[in-house]
């Protein structure tokens, strides 16, 4: 395997000295893209894009060619991913997301779910890696991700999106042993899923946890935290003689960062509802932060967007440990350049910063 020539993203979510702050952005290969869109009706639909690693591979590559100042490549691929290999069937309704044709709604459901093999059954993941790394060839590093088991239980339990989790909390309050052993099961399966990525070429991981911040408190460290605990301890931490940074995001859990910092991973993603600098303090010299520009800013002009940019690194203040992301995906309305105005100026405003 090659060296990287642009270590910035790793060393600064371990907190080594960096020259600029490293930026790069959640949903960075999609449909905002022309190039994306044009891959997609090429392969047909986005699930083909997935299981086919040249697609894959093509998709990711397109944000790092249009804009080469990004510092990390994200796989190509989905959360959903996990659910499918368990037998649920994935497909996805145009304009309505994802949807399941088989639901978990009860305990013997859950009882015969399976735990995939990340070789055998998700085969296609850990090939898309590895040709990526290759095409790649050290240029950035490559970000292997997975869905928080609350997260996936979620979309198990109500079939697809959902806007108030029904069933899913009904479960959880009903029959508590039932949701953990789903959210068991769903742990065994993200640790072995990530573990397969990181020995596939994946430099970091990052874990999703889009709805664990719509749990109550008590319930965020019973249903969620403790399970994504649970699959950083059970991480390869170290591959190709570095560390494997790993990366956890609860999107709305501004109010538990305490808490998330003491799970044992490396870096928290923070939305845009938590101010930055307010973060760090909280934190301390725990984790490094990653986030955290409202995504919306991009459908203002490339000046506002600037603007924004310099008050998110002020608020962070001097040293490492920020890595510049947007606090939740690029939408696909957002005009590429904004997009490109807004990792040109990370870059441009954040020298300034790591200075001695
Ligand atoms: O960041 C990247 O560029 C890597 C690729 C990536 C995708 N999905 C591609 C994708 C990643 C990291 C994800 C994660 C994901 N998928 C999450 C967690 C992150 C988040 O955004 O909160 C969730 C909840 C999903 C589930 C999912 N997949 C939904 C709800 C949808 C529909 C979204 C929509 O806006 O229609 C998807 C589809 C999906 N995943 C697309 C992409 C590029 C769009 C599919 C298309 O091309 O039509």
């Amino acid at each position: 395997m090659t060296d990287l020539k642009n270590d910035r993203f790793l060393r600064a979510l371990l907190k080594q000295p960096v020259d600029v702050t490293p930026v790069w952005m959640m949903r960075q290969a999609g449909r905002y893209l022309p190039e994306y869109r044009a891959s997609r009706a090429k392969a047909g639909d986005f699930m083909s894009l997935c299981k086919n690693a040249e697609f894959a591979c093509e998709v990711t590559m397109q944000p790092l060619d249009r804009f080469p100042q990004l510092d990390a490549a994200i796989l190509f691929s989905d959360i959903l991913t996990i659910p499918d290999a368990m037998g649920q069937g994935l497909y996805f309704e145009t304009g309505e997301g994802p949807r399941f044709k088989k639901v978990v709604s009860t305990l013997a459901d859950i009882e015969a779910l399976p735990i995939p093999d990340p070789q055998k059954d998700l085969g296609y993941v850990m090939n898309a890696v590895s040709t990526i790394r290759k095409e790649l060839n050290g240029r950035v590093p490559l970000i292997g991700f997975s869905g928080s088991p609350w997260t996936l239980a979620t979309y198990m339990v109500e079939g697809g999106s959902s806007k108030d989790f029904r069933k899913t909390k009904a479960m959880l309050y009903d029959t508590p042993q039932a949701m953990h052993l789903l959210l068991d099961k769903l742990a065994q399966s993200v640790t072995s899923y990530l573990n397969g990525q990181i020995l596939a070429g994946a430099q970091a991981v990052q874990i999703f946890d889009t709805w664990g911040g719509n749990l109550s408190s008590a319930a965020y460290q019973e249903f969620s935290l403790a399970y994504m605990r649970k699959i950083v301890s059970g991480l390869v931490r170290e591959h190709e003689g570095r560390k494997v940074p790993v990366i956890l995001f609860t999107k709305n859990g501004g109010l538990w960062l305490e808490s998330i910092a003491d799970a044992g991973a490396d870096a928290l993603g923070l939305d845009w509802t938590c101010d930055l600098g307010e973060a760090r303090r909280r934190v301390g010299n725990k984790v490094a932060l990653q986030g955290n520009m409202d995504p919306t800013v991009l459908y203002a002009n490339p000046e506002a967007i600037r603007t924004e940019v310099k008050r998110i690194l002020a608020s962070y203040g001097k040293g490492s440990g920020h890595v510049f992301n947007l606090g939740h995906g690029i939408t696909p309305e957002v005009k590429p350049e904004h997009a490109g105005a807004f990792i040109s100026a990370v870059h441009e405003f954040s020298g300034q910063y790591h200075q001695e």
